[in-house]
């Protein structure tokens, strides 16, 4: 029968076996939360979002709208607008003491975390266009990467589906897979991949609140994605990516 291999990895199976194959039953010391920050980037802390959030529209409404999004306004978003939706998807509520798990605004199994977040930014105010990576931990970004014609190679890299690099940003999730695979071992992988569905539910639901729109993308070339964003494909690779723009208005 075909894909039988592909419909395992949704299983519930292993679990038995974690005992035996997971890093931390044997006492192997949790990675990292976050990813390294190189030494000497510049950290661009963002901005506080209280005052834009008191105007965002309730939930319920926010449910009701969120549609994918394919097509958006000329003009980009705010620092505090991207502040906001990083917040929304990856932002650190509370690190456990013993610096194991970290709490996020996203549910994780095993409260695991195993993304990072990199923002090609097109059209942010304040943000000079080049592609930043995310520091979860200090609720802060640095410059990256940046390379000529960006928005080229991302459109190429995601198929052809120009609009992807039409909108203020691109938010690339990577995945760093041993980061669950110490506690779940090769439960790992499933979990990843409903972890995933989660934090760009919320950067739909977000963007509904603030007047963006988004568009989750999975039909992507996934060497072509990673080697972008100067990723090994192996220890980390990219898992997910969204567009995020203004919506149009009925005048734009
Ligand atoms: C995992 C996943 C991958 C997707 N990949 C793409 C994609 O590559 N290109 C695209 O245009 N839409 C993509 N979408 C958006 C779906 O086409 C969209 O959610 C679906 O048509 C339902 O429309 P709605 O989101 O407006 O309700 C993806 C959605 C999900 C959840």
């Amino acid at each position: 029968m075909r894909f039988l291999e592909g419909r395992k990895f949704l299983k519930a199976l292993n679990w038995k076996n974690i005992r035996e194959e997971a890093d931390q039953r044997r006492g192997v010391d949790a990675p990292p939360l976050q990813k390294r920050v190189p030494a000497g980037a510049k950290l661009i802390k963002l901005p506080d979002f209280g005052e834009l959030v008191s105007r965002s529209i309730p939930l319920v409404k926010a449910i009701e709208n969120r549609q994918s999004i394919r097509s958006y306004a000329e003009h980009g978003v705010t620092l505090e607008e991207l502040s906001f939706l990083l917040w929304a998807t990856q932002g650190v509520r509370k690190v456990l003491p013993n610096k194991v798990a970290a709490f996020r605004t996203v549910p994780s199994g095993g409260a695991r975390h195993a993304f990072e977040t990199y923002v090609y930014a097109r059209m942010i105010e304040g943000l000079d266009s080049a592609i930043y990576r995310y520091v979860p931990l200090d609720h802060a970004l640095y410059e990256y990467h940046n390379e000529e014609k960006l928005d080229s190679k991302i459109v190429d890299a995601c198929l052809d589906q120009k609009f992807v690099a039409s909108g203020a940003a691109v938010f690339f999730w990577s995945v760093i897979p041993y980061r669950a695979e110490w506690r779940y071992a090769s439960v790992a992988h499933k979990m990843l991949a409903i972890d995933a569905g989660h934090v760009c539910q919320n950067l739909y639901l977000a963007c509904e609140t603030i007047d963006c729109g988004t568009c989750a993308i999975g039909a992507y070339d996934q060497e072509a994605v990673d080697q972008l964003l100067k990723l090994d494909g192996i220890e980390e690779f990219v898992i997910y990516l969204a567009p995020v723009g203004k919506k149009k208005q009925s005048d734009d």
